[in-house]
């Protein structure tokens, strides 16, 4: 039996209860796990709110380290006793133990905590399509400016780091003072306050009225429409998130009167549909971070059993960097 996080409806964080649920045995392309670690997203909270629908009742989380426990057939990665760390589909991570399929889940580097790891995959995996991937149509070089929101959060924190290393200057926006302090701090060339700033002005202002050739954007309802009048022609907008609300429907025509520019709504989950492109991107974030140009900020921890409070947390901005739960 493990301990699991489970919901039974849709709602706020008071729906998420504890339970004890089964472990079986792996079965074909199966590894079962003990947990170590896990790690808190957003897309949870879009899971347990049922803005993004699934199946109840549902065992809630798409991140975790820990121990390889058993290997079902076909399942040549890993070994029993190996540390390993995920994201992936399906949720059920807020557990003790569990079993689930092996293609996602990635050997930790023998340098890396179980903490690090639980915090890294999803969000790091995610910062990398997105920087090294999601790439405006003229390209992006050393030099360029990109505009990226939340950047003081658990995927932003990563990014920022991660775009320095790569020679791109990184427009940050955060919610405080503190936050853009936090940004600044870790690699973003500038960092506006949007709760104080108009940021399609500032943006203007920093780029000298060129604008930005890609946005990043996480926030969704709240920054789409000026994000737009952030980018230069031909610029990408690269939705990938929801925090403040889904983007409204519009109409394509807008897209040519603001300078022909394109826009993508990406999913972490389209880029790991294989073994060795999982490996390949991991085995990337692994690099970066060992090289000490990405370091990985931890900077709430909340037991398993506190899940409503680390929600809570998340959903009122309270919270910098990742979020571990622990068991
Ligand atoms: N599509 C994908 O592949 C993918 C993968 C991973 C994450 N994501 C998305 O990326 C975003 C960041 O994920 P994360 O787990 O690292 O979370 P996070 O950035 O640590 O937390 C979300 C942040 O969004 C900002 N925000 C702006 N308006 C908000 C509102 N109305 N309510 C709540 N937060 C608001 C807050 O920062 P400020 O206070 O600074 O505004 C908040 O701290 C989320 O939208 C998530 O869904 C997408």
């Amino acid at each position: 039996m493990s301990l699991a996080i489970q919901i039974q409806q849709n709602g706020g964080p008071e729906v998420m209860q504890v339970v004890d649920v089964a472990v079986g045995e792996p079965g074909p392309g199966q590894v079962r796990i003990r947990h170590k670690a896990i790690g808190l997203n957003y897309i949870d909270v879009y899971q347990r709110s049922g803005l993004y629908g699934l199946p109840l009742p549902l065992q809630l989380g798409m991140e975790a380290s820990g121990v390889i426990e058993a290997v079902g057939e076909g399942v040549t990665h890993l070994r029993v006793g190996d540390r390993a760390a995920y994201a992936s589909q399906p949720p059920g991570s807020y557990c003790e133990q569990r079993v689930m399929p092996g293609m996602n889940v990635c050997r930790l580097p023998d340098e890396g905590s179980f903490e690090t790891g639980a915090a890294m995959m999803l969000k790091g995996l995610t910062a990398q399509y997105l920087l090294k991937r999601t790439r405006p149509v003229e390209g992006l070089e050393a030099g360029d400016f990109v505009l990226f929101h939340a950047a003081a959060g658990g995927v932003g924190l990563i990014a920022c780091q991660w775009a320095r290393a790569l020679g791109l200057r990184l427009i940050g926006t955060a919610g405080s003072a503190a936050k853009c302090e936090l940004a600044l701090a870790n690699g973003a060339a500038h960092c506006i306050n949007y709760s104080t700033e108009d940021f399609a002005a500032r943006v203007k202002e920093i780029t000298g009225g060129q604008g930005v050739k890609v946005v990043y954007d996480s926030v969704g309802k709240d920054t789409w429409d000026k994000s737009l009048d952030c980018l230069r022609p031909f610029g990408l907008m690269a939705s990938f998130g929801n925090a403040s609300g889904p983007v409204a429907p519009f109409a394509p025509g807008m897209l040519g009167n603001k300078g022909s520019l394109y826009v993508t709504r990406q999913t972490l989950f389209s880029h790991i549909t294989s073994r060795e492109r999982t490996q390949a991107m991991a085995d990337d974030l692994f690099a970066v971070v060992k090289s000490g140009q990405v370091k990985i900020h931890i900077d709430q921890t909340f037991p398993l059993t506190e899940v409503q409070a680390a929600h809570r947390a998340l959903e009122a901005r309270q919270t910098t960097g990742c979020t571990i739960l622990t068991l």
